[in-house]
């Protein structure tokens, strides 16, 4: 939500703005309400902004290019405060004096007071934003100590909310500071430059090196280095990494929309979200959990926090942790989570599962939940964010970025990451199951062929989306794990081809649902294998003659060799057999499919779908 670049290089070419133009570029899928850069230009500061996505910033400079810099700020928008208009696009200046630019993503909780106040001072506001308050405030504090690193940290104090801010001013040319409150900020370290970015994206293009930086931090960075410190002015230390994945991993590699892109990556998201997690005799070792295993035999009780996409991974991952451990698992949406008093205690483990790691209803409840005592685990796929560091500990997923507001790839791996705590929770306590991990392992590794397979063979569902493209309404159904699946696909289509699209488990469409069928309705079913236990197979063909004989159009996934189904199907969609718990991570991947074909058919944008965020920091 609100991508922020900043760099700041030793020599004044047409750097700066390249870089803050490419950083924003590999942003855009954080906001795209309106874009701007800032670029120091000898005594002021320049600035170009527009409403609308990155594309209009563009232009904008083409008609109004900015002089040669070497040191810029730029930021891409999900509007909060102020509609997205020119006006309220960032970056705001600061003072009268043209020498003061900011950006900001998150949220300033007490910005009418403090509007007030400058309002009484008689400053004369251009925009409706909680930005341009914290952008005049830094020019006050700047005119009484003339450094920008205390000017800003004379200005947090004053501050209540979530914020990453960043600061230029022309006094001080070789310098951007930024700092940060329950949002995210990383600092990238390059040779003779160094840049700051929402995420590593920001920079990919040009190092690997990066600094995470922790809550409550000030960054300053200067050609030569980054010096960090704390709000109260005490010195603090980054954390160096280095980013796994480079610029190609970023880019569509040949595909028309990242999304597509990453559907395609989904056998490797798998496949390396398993590598390096078990031992030479197939036991699983996660030392990187670095919790001693006496704590996680104690656990009675799991709680899964998290949201959309997410909190349906954590959904399937019920059923094969409570399966494996016997241990009890609940899965709460984060912002339910958070204000419903839950009930938590030392011996619950709370698993928080998100792909960006700064969902900010997932952040707070995680948060609650240690201040109440429990152990937190983060399942989570970005290196340096903030959920993985408010945590006790981290697995991390490897899908790679993923960069498409809509999520593919992190579904499946937060399913894999999910199941390989679950199996390890199994092999810790040693119950009835720990005999099964091994082939649970065997056929785990298997999946990425098998994901590769159901893509060779999505050409027919890739007609069928280009078929409708004038349907007004898709139900998707499923049982077990496939409901939080029929879920899933319903979430895509919505987000994505703006349909409305609503999944059941099958088992309550008789409760109700089933009167919305009417002759021709869409109804996707996700089956269950045939080697499902407790007969789910026969109850799921039973739904489907139920809708049929009210005039469905039933659009089956089914799994090889399945005949039961044929006779009831419009059409069928082949998935190879897997054992009936892995089975979601090949059956979504037709929704998926289904949901960007589409919305291509409808001539929508695939990568970054209306009114959304990749990343939602806000509450
Ligand atoms: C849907 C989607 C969202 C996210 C949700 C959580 O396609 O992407 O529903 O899954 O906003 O995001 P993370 O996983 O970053 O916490």
């Amino acid at each position: 939500m609100c991508g922020i670049v900043g760099y700041v290089g030793r020599v004044s070419d047409g750097t700066a703005l390249d870089v803050v133009m490419e950083g924003l570029s590999r942003l855009e899928y954080r906001g795209y309400d309106s874009a701007g850069v800032a670029l120091i230009a000898g005594d002021h500061v320049e600035t170009r902004k527009k409403s609308g996505k990155l594309a209009n910033l563009r232009h904008e400079l083409d008609e109004h290019p900015l002089p040669p810099s070497r040191t810029g700020i730029g930021h891409t928008r999900w509007a909060t405060h102020g509609g997205p208009t020119d006006q309220n696009a960032h970056p705001h200046r600061g003072g009268t004096d043209g020498k003061l630019a900011l950006i900001h993503n998150g949220i300033i909780e007490n910005f009418h007071a403090l509007k007030s106040e400058l309002l009484e001072q008689g400053i004369v506001f251009s925009s409706e934003t909680d930005t341009e308050v914290v952008a005049h405030l830094l020019a006050a504090a700047y005119a009484t100590t003339p450094d920008l690193t205390e000017a800003m940290r004379a200005v947090v104090a004053r501050l209540e909310g979530a914020f990453t801010l960043l600061a230029v001013h022309a006094d001080q040319p070789d310098v951007v500071v930024g700092a940060r409150r329950n949002s995210p900020l990383v600092v990238g370290l390059g040779d003779d430059a160094n840049y700051l970015g929402s995420d590593v994206a920001a920079f990919i293009g040009h190092t690997r090196h990066a600094l995470e930086l922790a809550q409550d931090q000030i960054v300053t960075i200067t050609p030569d280095g980054a010096t960090v410190i704390n709000f109260d002015g005490t010195p603090a230390d980054g954390k160096a990494y280095e980013v796994t994945w480079d610029a190609a991993a970023a880019e569509k590699g040949g595909y028309a929309t990242f999304m597509e892109k990453e559907i395609h990556d989904q056998p490797h998201a798998v496949r390396d979200t398993l590598l390096g997690r078990t031992d030479e005799e197939g036991r699983l070792t996660l030392d990187e959990l670095r919790i001693p295993e006496e704590k996680l035999r104690e656990i009675d009780r799991i709680t899964i926090v998290a949201c959309g996409t997410a909190a349906y991974a954590g959904m399937v991952a019920k059923y094969a942790i409570e399966r494996w451990t016997r241990i009890p698992v609940e899965v709460s949406l984060a912002h339910e989570f958070r204000y419903c008093d839950p009930i938590v205690d030392e011996r619950t483990l709370v698993v928080s599962i998100s792909q960006s790691g700064e969902t900010m209803d997932t952040l707070m409840a995680v948060k609650h939940a240690r201040e109440l005592g429990a152990l937190t685990i983060s399942i989570c796929n970005t290196h340096g964010s903030t959920i993985p560091r408010e945590s006790d500990a981290v697995l991390y997923t490897h899908a790679g970025p993923e960069i498409a507001v809509a999520s593919t790839k992190a579904f499946l791996a937060q399913i894999t990451a999910s199941y390989i705590l679950g199996l390890y929770l199994a092999q810790l306590r040693g119950g009835t199951y720990v005999d099964d991990i091994k082939a649970v392992l065997k056929e785990l590794a298997e999946v990425p062929g098998k994901i590769e397979t159901v893509l060779e063979r999505m050409g027919r569902v890739k007609e069928i989306a280009g078929f409708m493209a004038d349907t007004r309404a898709v139900l998707f159904l499923g049982r077990h794990v496939g409901y939080p699946v029929a879920l899933e696909g319903a979430l895509k289509l919505k987000e994505l081809a703006y349909i409305h699209a609503e999944g059941f488990a099958a088992g309550e469409l008789k409760h109700g649902p089933i009167a919305l069928i009417e002759p021709g309705q869409p109804v996707f079913v996700v089956v269950p294998s045939p080697s499902s236990e407790h007969g789910l197979h026969g109850k799921v063909v039973s739904n489907i003659q139920e809708i049929r004989a009210r005039g469905a159009r039933t659009l089956v996934i089914a799994e090889d060799g399945d005949e039961a189904v044929v006779p009831f199907s419009d059409e069928v969609i082949r998935v190879p057999a897997t054992a009936p718990l892995l089975a979601p991570l090949l059956t979504v991947v037709p929704l998926q499919v289904f949901a960007l074909w589409l919305s291509t058919a409808k001539g929508l944008d695939v990568d970054q779908p209306r009114n959304l965020a990749k990343s939602v920091t806000v509450e």
